[in-house]
């Protein structure tokens, strides 16, 4: 039987040549001062176009939203000058891509920030265990400063702004990044979230921001463009989720509405989040696993044949596999990445990586 990854999907908005979506994935190669992609950033997602969908490593709305070193922006005309050539080259090569537009809250440092700022949170609620990665080492985290409401807003109008920019630079599309514990997730979470204004307090002011967010980009793109990432109970980064299903139940309803492109949802734990969301999602449905290993063929496939997902995300196995579809199509081996290449550095780890060998005709 031939793998269900590898038919076409036609959806409401989405028309993808197979169902395997790369996941998004930092790789932290930007210009550090002024967020620029890397020059070799078009060839290294180009050599990935015959993903059906390309979503991008995170990229901040907001310089405040920036989690580390070389982290990509999309908010200065610069910025969409570096993306433009990004996706004119996945573009020339037949594939799509969206931008993974990521505020990551109080997951950054002072180290990490234009004139050492603190990082904003929904919230003053420190990280008090894993240390974070700065431009100098790992380091404890400080206590975030909580946005006031209009700080709030004013983030609000940042996503819509680099949404913007995403479709002046070319990308077919955004995902807004309410996932793994950052900005988006920390304003659903109980525990990040003690605020008593209109975005906190009960569970409709905890959505709020979630929504407010998908509402704006999809009013400033059309809702066609845009997707939104969730990973309902993941702990990441010190979230704790005291009701998981009443946060993500309610908020897929009030979403779903608005015919977005995609919602993508991130598998993680015991909870069951696609068989809990599926059906209350009439849209295009991308399913993936965060487990402590790259997710396997298997996997997606399991996941799409039982209709738990539409399409899959695979992460890590694009680092080192930029052919996948191919290798996954042909039962070709996959390569596996080097750790220490993941993040940062030049060409070495990044586009290095070859395709597999395909068989030539002998004439
Ligand atoms: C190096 C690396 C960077 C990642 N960066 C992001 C990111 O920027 N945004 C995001 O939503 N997820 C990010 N993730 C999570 C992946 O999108 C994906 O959920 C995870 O790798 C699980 O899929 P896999 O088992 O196929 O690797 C990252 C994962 C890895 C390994």
């Amino acid at each position: 039987m031939s793998s269900p990854l590898l038919t076409p999907y036609a959806g409401p908005h989405l028309s993808l040549p197979n169902r395997i979506v790369m996941a998004p994935m930092t790789r932290g190669r930007a210009d550090d001062a002024t967020g620029v992609p890397h020059p070799l950033t078009g060839t290294y997602y180009a050599q990935r176009a015959t993903a059906g969908l390309i979503v991008t490593e995170g990229l901040w709305p907001h310089v405040l939203g920036k989690g580390g070193p070389g982290i990509p922006g999309l908010v200065t005309d610069a910025h969409v000058a570096g993306w433009r050539e990004v996706t004119g080259a996945v573009h020339a090569a037949g594939g799509t891509i969206f931008a993974q537009l990521w505020h990551v809250g109080r997951m950054t440092h002072p180290l990490n920030l234009p004139g050492r700022a603190t990082p904003r949170a929904p919230s003053a609620v420190r990280i008090e265990g894993e240390p974070i990665y700065t431009g100098q080492g790992d380091v404890e985290h400080v206590t975030p400063r909580a946005m006031t409401t209009a700080e709030a807003e004013a983030t609000i109008a940042d996503f819509a702004a680099a949404a913007r920019n995403a479709i002046r630079a070319g990308f077919d599309g955004v995902e807004v990044h309410g996932a793994n514990g950052y900005l988006v997730q920390q304003f659903l979470a109980e525990n990040t979230n003690r605020r008593t204004d209109r975005f906190g307090g009960s569970r409709t002011g905890r959505l709020r921001f979630a929504v407010d967010v998908v509402e704006a980009v999809a009013a400033e793109v059309g809702p066609e463009r845009v997707g939104l990432r969730i990973s309902p109970h993941n702990p990441e980064n010190e979230i704790a989720e005291e009701d998981p299903e009443g946060t993500y139940r309610t908020l897929v309803d009030t979403l779903d509405r608005l015919g977005l492109a995609y919602l993508h949802v991130i598998e993680r734990g015991a909870y069951g989040a696609l068989a809990d969301l599926r059906p209350r999602w009439s849209g295009t449905l991308i399913g993936n696993f965060n487990g402590p290993h790259p997710t396997s063929q298997k996997a997606g496939e399991v996941v799409v044949a039982a209709g738990l997902a539409d399409v899959f995300s695979f992460g890590r196995h694009f680092i080192a596999n930029p052919d996948l579809p191919h290798r996954f199509a042909t039962g070709a081996p996959l390569a596996t990445h080097v750790p220490s290449l993941v993040y940062g550095g030049d060409a070495e780890g990044y586009t290095d990586y070859p395709a597999a060998l395909v068989p030539q005709p002998t004439t």
